[in-house]
């Protein structure tokens, strides 16, 4: 595959206000991506498009809303028309300890935004991604999409299903998207808010934002960053030894 063309090139990034999202805009931008960026904290997310250096435009959407990926798609559509990316980044993990820390609500919410949305947004703007000579869509997933944590049912049923989710869209658009290059990205533990007051090793927001960047200009269907490389190698040798390291996290 040719080397990705980041100049002018139309992007939206879901979560940019924040964490992975964040670093994300702002690399792209730097790039010469014209970047659409969507979040629910619109102060966030203007002070983001303010720090870019490069073009950023805002769009301010709760993803957990009925309607959210619906809005998005319709901005899209009227503002641009076509676009050469699409970045499903947002996420939330809630610690769930079932049954009575998990109510219908809190089960609901994480399900639609890490795995509904990202879903909608593909349906929405696979038409409007098809225009593009190159377009992609990269979904943001986790090790937790191999083997679970206790502690975070919901969020890694999602992960897992969002991978699933990936690797069947990819078969499809084989048939005849062979233009569109589905990515999976597997973040290892980032210092954002999601690992906040975790006493683990992580890699800062930029760096991953920057792995994810080069997985995409690389053409990867798959990318695996930092420490998820080996845990990969010893999930494919040892399942059980994989699932206790990841069990208690
Ligand atoms: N950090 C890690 O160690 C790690 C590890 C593996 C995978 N990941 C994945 O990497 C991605 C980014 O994570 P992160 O660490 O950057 O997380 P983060 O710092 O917690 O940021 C999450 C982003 O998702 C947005 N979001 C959450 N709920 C939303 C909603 N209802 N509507 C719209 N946006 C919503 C947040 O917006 P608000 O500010 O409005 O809440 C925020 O921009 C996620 O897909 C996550 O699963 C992260």
């Amino acid at each position: 595959m040719a080397q990705m063309e980041w100049a002018g090139r139309k992007v939206l990034v879901t979560g940019a206000n924040r964490g992975i999202g964040r670093a994300i805009v702002l690399a792209l931008a730097e790039l010469g991506a014209v970047v659409l960026a969507t979040g629910r904290d619109t102060v966030a997310l203007e002070r983001v498009a303010q720090e870019a250096r490069g073009q950023v435009q805002t769009f301010a959407v709760d993803l957990a809303a009925p309607a959210g990926a619906a809005s998005v798609v319709d901005w899209v559509a009227a503002r641009h028309g076509d676009i050469g990316g699409l970045i499903n980044n947002a996420a939330l993990q809630q610690e769930l300890w079932f049954p009575n820390g998990a109510t219908s609500r809190a089960i609901e919410t994480e399900i639609t935004v890490n795995l509904t949305a990202p879903s909608q947004l593909v349906a929405g703007l696979l038409p409007l991604l098809g225009r593009h000579e190159a377009p992609f869509i990269c979904n943001v997933t986790s090790a937790l999409a191999l083997t679970p944590k206790a502690s975070a049912p919901v969020y890694c049923a999602t992960k897992a299903g969002l991978r699933s989710f990936t690797c069947a869209l990819r078969y499809q658009v084989r048939r005849d998207m062979t233009h569109l290059l589905v990515n999976e990205t597997v973040m290892p533990l980032v210092a954002t808010g999601m690992t906040e007051g975790r006493n683990v090793a992580t890699i800062s927001p930029k760096a991953a934002a920057e792995a994810l960047i080069a997985g995409l200009g690389k053409g990867r269907d798959e990318t695996w960053i930092g420490q998820t490389r080996a845990f990969r190698v010893i999930h494919r040798a040892a399942p059980g030894l994989a699932a206790r390291i990841l069990r208690d996290g």
